[in-house]
């Protein structure tokens, strides 16, 4: 079973394995060759060029100004080499010219050298002003277009180091993320690395985590940064409902689709599509999902028509992917496809050199929100916040903080106030996983009577999702209040 498109994904994970780079967690990233797009309407310049900037370069090749456009859509080149005489109008430039802008347009970063013909200075000038970077004539001398290719990418890369550069001049943030500390700086380096290639990236980590944080942070730092950044959190959508959300539906597709309506993959087209809680999604609808990915094509629900969509796509879960591989509710196959590099966010109980980094720097957000100052953390809340095991993460900690500014009448938040067991208390005779244990136990306990049962409630006033708090009450033989 699911022999085929393993074996492209298994082609895949070869050529990954292949490069050197590694992400936070040890797993290789690709290395891709740079882009380059190559627009001309004559076959054999194209042919010529091709084969001889192939081995540097990954050569995208388009002979007008619908494909020019679509394949820059599609692989984001740093850089192009563009003809401006092309049809329907070979003779003048305005093709070219037209080419020119919306390239630009779409990102202002791109490099795009003019090949022009014999006398046809004038023009390639003109492109100059417009904000072409160089040209070159025709013939094309190789050597010299080579030495002219390599600026252009130096250049492209310097520019995007230097934007990175002042990006990090803004404190300790990175996209919004805070971390100091080596876990998360490594968090980082793979962020930045993925975020130019289109793979598609798994993200795990445990509830409150960050992890749609950073699936934003890969979106706003790709070149697709100005399209759409579309989340859908798979584990919200009643399974009946997926398929028509995710791939849209034609009119009359089902009792009640009265129009026609596109799905969240449609709209993502141009950005990014993240798909939280990959684990909840039905096994129908991952055969679905398998297939656009491989295809890069969609069909609405009840609809015959293939739709190419352009999108880069993300995923995140807190569940055990692999364990649902050998209980067979997750499909191997798409596993593949979805994890070609993968990021995994350390829990925060894990991150010893940022818990009190975060905590200040929630509470200096919610006192100046609160229009409050002055309020700071006592030494025994301090202590208390490094010894919580933190099962909510980040999430647990910002809601904390946030209730215990708005709460508290003094200035300086206790333990207490935080609602965190003191820490002289905390470890008297009993290990840290004990210790842990009864804590997690007492707060589920205390948010499911709190809520009369209700999962959904309990899990949001937790901080945590719904499946993983089902996954801790099964831990911790927790039972539904009033069962
Ligand atoms: N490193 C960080 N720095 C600052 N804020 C953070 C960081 N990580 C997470 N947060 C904040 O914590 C909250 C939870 O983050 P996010 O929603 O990205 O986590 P998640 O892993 O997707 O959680 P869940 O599994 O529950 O969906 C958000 O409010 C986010 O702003
Ligand atoms: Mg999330």
């Amino acid at each position: 079973m699911n022999s085929s498109p393993k074996t492209s994904s298994e082609s895949l994970m070869e050529k990954i394995a292949a490069s050197k780079d590694e992400s936070s967690d040890g797993a290789p990233l690709p290395q891709l060759k740079p882009k380059l797009l190559i627009v001309d309407d004559d076959d054999e310049i194209r042919t010529q060029m091709r084969w001889a900037l192939a081995g540097e370069y990954t050569v995208i090749q388009a002979s007008d100004r619908a494909s020019a456009l679509q394949q820059f859509r599609l692989t984001r080149p740093a850089v192009v080499l563009l003809d401006l005489g092309l049809p329907p109008h070979p003779g003048t430039p305005d093709e070219g010219l037209a080419i020119l802008a919306e390239i630009l347009a779409m990102d202002r970063s791109t490099k795009v050298v003019i090949v022009s013909g014999q006398g046809e200075k004038g023009p390639a000038l003109r492109a100059i002003g417009e904000g072409a970077y160089d040209f070159v004539g025709k013939p094309v001398e190789m050597d010299e277009l080579k030495l002219l290719l390599k600026r252009c990418f130096h250049l492209a890369q310097l520019e995007r180091e230097y934007h990175e550069m002042q990006m990090g001049l803004h404190g300790d943030s990175f996209e919004g993320l805070l971390g100091t500390g080596q876990r998360m700086q490594r968090v980082f380096d793979s962020i930045r690395k993925v975020a130019t290639t289109d793979a598609p990236v798994l993200i795990l980590g445990e509830s409150g985590t960050g992890k749609e944080m950073t699936a934003r942070a890969i979106h706003q730092r790709s070149s697709r940064k100005n399209g759409p950044f579309v989340a859908i959190n798979c584990s919200a959508i009643p399974e009946s409902l997926i398929e028509s959300e995710l791939f849209g539906h034609e009119k009359g597709a089902f009792t009640g689709a009265h129009a026609q309506r596109k799905g969240r993959i449609e709209h993502s087209s141009g950005g990014t599509l993240f798909l939280d809680e990959i684990g909840e999604v039905p096994l129908a609808t991952q055969v679905k999902l398998l297939r656009f990915l491989q295809e890069q094509c969609i069909e609405r629900v009840g609809g015959r028509q293939e739709i190419p969509v352009d999108t880069r796509v993300l995923a995140a879960t807190n569940a055990d992917l692999k364990k649902g591989m050998t209980t067979g509710s997750f499909r191997e196959d798409l596993f593949y496809r979805l994890a070609v590099v993968q990021i995994m966010l350390p829990a925060l109980r894990d991150r010893e050199d940022d818990i009190l980094l975060l905590a200040q720097s929630f509470l200096q957000r919610f006192t100046a929100e609160g229009g409050k100052t002055g309020m700071v953390f006592t030494p025994d809340a301090m202590r208390a916040i490094r010894l919580h095991p933190w099962p909510g993460n980040v999430r647990e900690l910002q809601n904390r903080v946030k209730r215990a500014v708005i709460m508290s009448e003094s200035k300086r938040l206790s333990g207490q106030d935080l609602e965190l067991e003191s820490s002289a208390s905390a470890n008297h005779g009993i290990s840290l996983k004990e210790a842990r244990e009864r804590l997690e136990t007492e707060m589920i306990r205390h948010a499911l009577s709190k809520h009369a049962g209700k999962i959904t409630a309990a899990a949001a006033e937790l901080g945590i999702s719904r499946p993983t708090l089902y996954e801790m009450m099964e831990k911790l033989s927790i039972e539904k209040a009033g069962e």
